[in-house]
């Protein structure tokens, strides 16, 4: 019997490979990060904090892989053409692309003002467009390219007061689907990650509060909200070679969150 196995990183393909990845000085964007240096790929790490970034990029360089902080507000054409430049130098063209730069603003939007709405579709939508058009120039050279869009469960949920957040979400998976049309062809893949409950930044100040997390936990059925590792987790299987004929999808990992409707439906004990 051949008992030849292979590593995480030839099962994947990752290795060598030259990732960028936005929003990558916390939270899901950093978690992936090191998800894809542990597998032996090089790491662009974009972020508006240059300080986080930094952070991730030093301990990707402790694994032993290629990494480079970049300071770039994705939501600004110039500095984000910058970046890819800045990334392509130090690492090469692009294999993949990892869009999660964004921001969540509790807002109504009876008086929600128009400078906050551009705002977050600046970033949560343009900077992903934005983005997928500066590293996705790189991937179409080379005839090949995986591009992952971080979208949320919000993105098919409406929240009552997030404001501008879910219907730049929407969007995002529409962009995506679009790209895998658009870009098929010239061998690019594009798909979307919805995560839902995560533990990060973002999230802190609220699952932070007093028996907030064990409330929530209670409506997720495995019982816990996620933490970004296991969005990263789903992220590299659609970044791998593992997932090469999946394009133009939309992945949840919510911990079957968005399945648990019918457990809200009001019974009488028999
Ligand atoms: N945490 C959750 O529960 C959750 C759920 C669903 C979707 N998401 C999405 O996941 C993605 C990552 O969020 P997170 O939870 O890791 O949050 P986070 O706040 O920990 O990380 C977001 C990162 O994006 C960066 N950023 C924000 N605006 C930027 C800009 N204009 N240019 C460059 N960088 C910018 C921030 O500096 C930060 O480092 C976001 O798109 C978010 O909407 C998060």
């Amino acid at each position: 019997m051949n008992t030849t196995f292979l590593s995480a990183s030839e099962h994947t393909g990752l290795a060598g490979r030259v990732c960028a990845i936005t929003g990558a000085g916390s939270g899901i964007g950093r978690a992936t990060a090191m998800a894809f240096a542990r597998l032996g790929a090089h790491v662009a790490v974009i972020d508006r904090d240059i300080a986080g970034a930094q952070a991730t990029a030093e301990q990707a360089q402790a694994l032993g892989v290629k990494a480079v902080a970049i300071a770039c507000d994705t939501s600004d054409e110039a500095a984000v053409t910058a970046a890819a430049a800045r990334s392509q130098e130090a690492l090469g063209p692009c294999d993949v692309l990892v869009n999660a730069a964004g921001v969540l603003k509790a807002a109504s939007l009876e008086d929600m003002s128009l400078q906050e709405w551009n705002r977050v579709l600046s970033i949560n939508l343009t900077g992903y467009f934005l983005c997928a058009q500066a590293f996705g120039r790189q991937m179409r050279a080379k005839g090949t390219g995986s591009i992952v869009h971080i979208a949320s469960i919000a993105a098919t949920h409406a929240t009552g007061h997030s404001g501008a957040y879910a219907i730049s979400k929407a969007a995002v998976a529409m962009l995506s689907r679009q790209l895998a049309i658009e870009w098929g062809s010239q061998g690019i893949r594009s798909n979307t990650v919805c995560p839902g409950m995560t533990w990060t930044g973002m999230t802190q100040e609220s699952y932070g509060r007093p028996g907030i997390s064990e409330l929530r936990g209670k409506a997720i059925p495995l019982g816990r909200i996620g933490q970004p590792e296991e969005i990263a987790d789903a992220i590299v299987y659609l970044a791998s070679d593992r997932s090469g004929y999946v394009s133009g999808i939309d992945l949840t990992v919510d911990g079957a969150f968005t399945r648990n409707l019918m457990s809200l439906v009001p019974r009488t004990a028999n």
